[in-house]
């Protein structure tokens, strides 16, 4: 299969060739990379939580349940701890029911491609998550992409949609490489007016905003669905659909990346569990005040840069727009001489012309962290 040989090259001309780091433990306020130990700015890790000893006891606990789920979750799979964490989730989120899937990506492929199907259509944000364009690309529905957080461009595609049977709206609360948020209120708003389902994607909200439950319970809005995942601020793995009673069982029913795949290990689950009591309770109201404080440094910091992206600043995410990918990764090795790692994100993951460091803040950041962060990227 030489064409194999021939793509790698190809992506090397482009200087768009991927390989992986290699780590001995799981990253916290720190990474080794190459040997030495740099502060780590590149984890999803936003409190903190997965390398906290309460997980790691959540997990030790649950594996006397076994090691493995042995089947999909409709086969011999199901345990109490599968129950018990849909349960608290949907609780957490106060709607009515939960789903787990095996991760985030398994979540919103299986809730998208068994909610619309080919006589639909679904408006989906320019900048939405690869899981949610891979669903719809499966469901058969019609995607017309809406302009990046424009509610006047998701009203000129519904009015414009008469013919189909039903029509849903979806979107990242958060959006992973830009940290920006759409008008949820507005979306859902106009979601009403046209008789359409909003979906919402709180990956990188949930566990950060509205007291941990993510951005669309901070603004009072109730999505069709909401979709999350528990290998982000909540420091260990999975997916999850949350919403009606009537949505989590036509999943349980239709999902193919719920139905044909192994449940959730033990282990994993314990550690979820664990992580959502923190998060719930009064550890997770801190934690959240140490990384809003973070936040706001960063983006005091990178507005006197005049580096604030246009809608970053109220997540943990900021972007570095740097443009060209070569000099994106010139940069990234600049900082790691420097004892700070933020990761180098190109094309196809953004734009062409939009190469970016990702910088991404976690409680376990101090204000000398981020201080010493601003001060080097005050040098490029
Ligand atoms: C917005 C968004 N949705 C879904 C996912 C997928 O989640 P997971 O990593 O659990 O598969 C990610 C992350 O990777 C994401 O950024």
């Amino acid at each position: 299969m030489t064409f194999l040989r021939e793509e790698l090259e190809q992506l090397e001309s482009e200087h768009l060739l991927r390989s992986l780091r290699r780590h001995h433990e799981c990253p916290g306020r720190e990474i080794e990379i190459g040997g030495i130990q740099v502060l780590n700015f590149s984890s999803n890790n936003y409190l903190g939580l997965a390398g906290h000893q309460a997980l790691a006891n959540g997990a030790q606990l649950a594996l006397a349940a076994g090691a493995g789920s042995t089947a999909s979750r409709l086969v011999t799979g199901n345990l109490d701890l599968h129950e018990e964490l849909e349960e608290k989730l949907a609780a957490f989120h106060h709607l009515s029911a939960a789903r787990l899937f095996g991760s985030g990506y398994q979540a919103n492929l299986g809730l998208l491609s068994c909610l619309a199907n080919a006589d639909d259509l679904v408006i989906s944000d320019a900048l939405n998550h690869a899981s949610i364009i891979d669903g719809i690309r499966l469901s058969k529905a019609t995607c017309r992409v809406s302009e990046h957080c424009s509610l006047d461009s998701v009203r000129s595609h519904l009015e414009g949609s008469e013919g189909f049977r039903r029509r849903f709206v979806v979107t990242d609360s958060i959006f992973s490489m830009d940290g920006d948020s759409p008008d949820l209120v507005g979306l859902r708003a106009l979601c009403d007016e046209f008789g359409a389902f909003l979906i919402v994607d709180e990956a990188h909200a949930s566990g950060c905003l509205g007291a941990g439950a993510g951005l669309c319970a901070e603004l009072g809005v109730v999505p069709d669905a909401l979709s999350g995942g528990l290998g982000k601020a909540f420091g260990s793995y999975g997916g999850y659909v949350a919403g009606s009673t009537d949505l989590v069982n036509v999943l349980l029913n239709r999902a193919r990346s719920f139905v044909f795949s192994t449940a959730l290990p033990p282990a994993v689950l314990g550690a979820g569990l664990a992580a959502l009591e923190i998060v719930s309770g009064s550890v997770g109201s801190k934690l959240r005040a140490a990384l809003d404080a973070r936040i706001a440094q960063l983006r005091a910091g990178l507005q006197e840069l005049g580096k604030l992206e246009p809608g970053a600043g109220e997540s943990a995410i900021f972007p570095f727009v740097v443009g060209d990918p070569v000099a994106t990764v010139d940069l990234c090795e600049r900082l790691l001489s420097d004892g700070l790692f933020c990761q180098a994100i190109r094309p196809p993951t953004v734009a062409v012309g939009t190469s970016r460091l990702r910088i991404a803040l976690s409680a376990l950041h101090r204000e000398e962290d981020v201080a010493r962060l601003l001060e080097s990227l005050a040098g490029t």
